[in-house]
C-alpha cells in the first residue's frame, strides 16, 4: 500500500488541483474590474452588487465543485453568491468556497485605498463555520512569532513577545487596527507599552495578510473584526506562515445565546486550523483601489490592468500576477 500525501488524498488533487489557484484569480480580477467601474461614486449597494455579478460570471468555469460557505448572507436575503449556493463546473474537488466580492466596500464607495476582492477555497468541511457571531477578535503575526504569542495574554506581553521574536524594539514595532470606537482601550493598551498604532478605515484581510508576511510595515495585527474575513485570512495565512487566533465576539445576548446552541465554545481560542482544517486551501485577491498589498484596478484608453495575489497553502507559494485586459475584448471574450 502507497502512503498518500494530504494533497494526494483531497479528491481531484494533482496538476488540476494546482491549476485552480490561477483559476480563482480570474474571479477575483472579474469582481475587482466590476467594482472599479463604481470607485468613488458614493454607490455602496450598487459597487457590491457589480462585483458579485462579476464574481459570479465567472465561478462557474472554475473547475471544481463549491459549495458557498462564506457569501452573502442566506438566500433569502441575497439573490446571488448566498450560503449554501453550489459555484463552479460541478467537476473538479469538493470545496467549501468563501467570497468576499469587495472587502472595503465603503473604501470602494469613497475612493480611499485597500479596498480588494477576495475569494478562497478548501477542501470540503474544512471551514469554520461562521454563520452564527459576525465579529471576531483576532491577532495575526509572521512565522517568527507565531508560537510565542497568543490572545490570552495581556496587549504588552503578547507586544514584549512580539519585539523578541522580531528582535526589534517595542517602540518600532506597528500594530495593525481598524479604527472603530470599539477598539479605543486597545489603542490606549499598544500606545501605554510603546509601540505604534497603523490605522486602517477597513480592510482587515489586508491587514492581517500584512501582519503575516514579511517586508511590510505591519507587525502585528488586534482587534475586533468579521468573523467570515478572518476564515479568509486563515486560508492565505496557511500559505504564507505565521498564524491568526480568534475569540468569537457577539455584539448581544441574542447572537450569544445563537452561538451556544449552534456549539460554540465563546471563550475557545480559534487557531489557523480550527478556522481552516487543512493545508489544501488556495486564496486570491486583486486590487480595487490602491493599496499596501497590492496596486488598484488602473484604466487606460484600451486596457485595464489589475494586481492580484495567488496563495496554495500546501506548497506556501505566494504569487503577484500582473494581467492586461483588452477593454475591447474583456466582457466578450471572458
Ligand atoms: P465590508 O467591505 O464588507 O464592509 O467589510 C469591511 C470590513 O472592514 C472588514 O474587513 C472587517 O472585517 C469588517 O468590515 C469590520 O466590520 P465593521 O465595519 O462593522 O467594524
Amino acid at each position: 500500500m502507497t502512503n498518500k500525501s494530504s494533497a494526494q488524498q483531497f479528491e481531484g488533487a494533482g496538476t488540476q488541483d494546482r491549476n485552480l489557484a490561477m483559476e480563482l484569480v480570474r474571479v477575483t480580477e472579474a469582481a475587482a474590474i466590476g467594482a472599479s467601474e463604481w470607485v468613488g461614486l458614493g454607490e455602496k449597494k450598487i459597487a457590491d452588487g457589480a462585483a458579485v455579478d462579476a464574481m459570479r460570471g465567472f465561478l462557474h468555469t472554475v473547475h471544481m465543485d463549491g459549495t458557498v460557505v462564506i457569501g452573502e448572507g442566506e438566500k433569502d436575503e441575497a439573490p446571488m453568491l448566498y450560503n449554501g449556493e453550489r459555484v463552479g463546473d460541478g467537476l473538479g474537488p469538493k470545496v467549501d468556497v468563501a467570497v468576499d466580492p469587495i472587502d472595503g466596500t465603503s473604501l470602494t464607495a469613497m475612493g480611499y485605498n485597500n479596498a480588494l476582492s477576495v475569494m478562497a477555497v478548501a477542501e470540503r468541511g474544512s471551514m469554520y463555520d461562521a454563520s452564527s457571531v459576525f465579529y471576531m477578535e483576532k491577532m495575526v503575526v509572521g512565522p517568527e512569532a507565531a508560537d510565542m504569542v497568543d490572545l490570552r495574554l495581556p496587549v504588552k506581553q503578547n507586544l514584549q513577545l512580539l519585539s523578541k521574536a522580531l528582535n526589534k524594539k517595542i517602540s518600532q514595532l506597528n500594530v495593525c487596527v481598524l479604527d472603530r470606537p470599539r477598539h479605543k482601550g486597545l489603542v490606549r493598551e499598544i500606545r501605554e507599552a510603546g509601540a505604534r498604532v497603523k490605522f486602517i478605515m477597513d480592510g482587515d484581510v489586508a491587514g492581517g495578510i500584512a501582519a503575516a508576511r514579511h517586508n511590510t510595515d505591519v507587525d502585528i495585527l488586534l482587534g475586533t473584526g468579521g468573523t467570515p474575513e478572518g476564515i479568509i485570512t486563515a486560508c492565505a495565512i496557511k500559505a504564507t506562515g505565521g498564524m491568526i487566533q480568534g475569540r468569537l465576539a457577539p455584539v448581544d445576548d441574542e447572537e450569544r445565546q445563537k452561538a451556544i446552541d449552534a456549539g460554540h465554545d465563546l471563550d475557545a481560542i480559534l487557531t489557523t486550523d480550527d478556522l481552516v482544517a487543512t493545508q489544501n486551501c488556495y486564496f486570491a485577491a486583486t486590487g480595487i483601489t490602491d493599496g499596501d498589498l497590492l496596486r488598484g484596478t488602473r484604466y487606460s484608453s484600451n486596457r485595464i490592468e489589475t494586481q492580484s495575489i495567488v496563495m496554495r497553502g500546501e506548497s506556501g507559494t505566494v504569487r503577484l500576477i500582473e494581467a492586461e485586459h483588452r477593454l475591447t475584448k474583456w466582457k466578450k471574450d471572458n
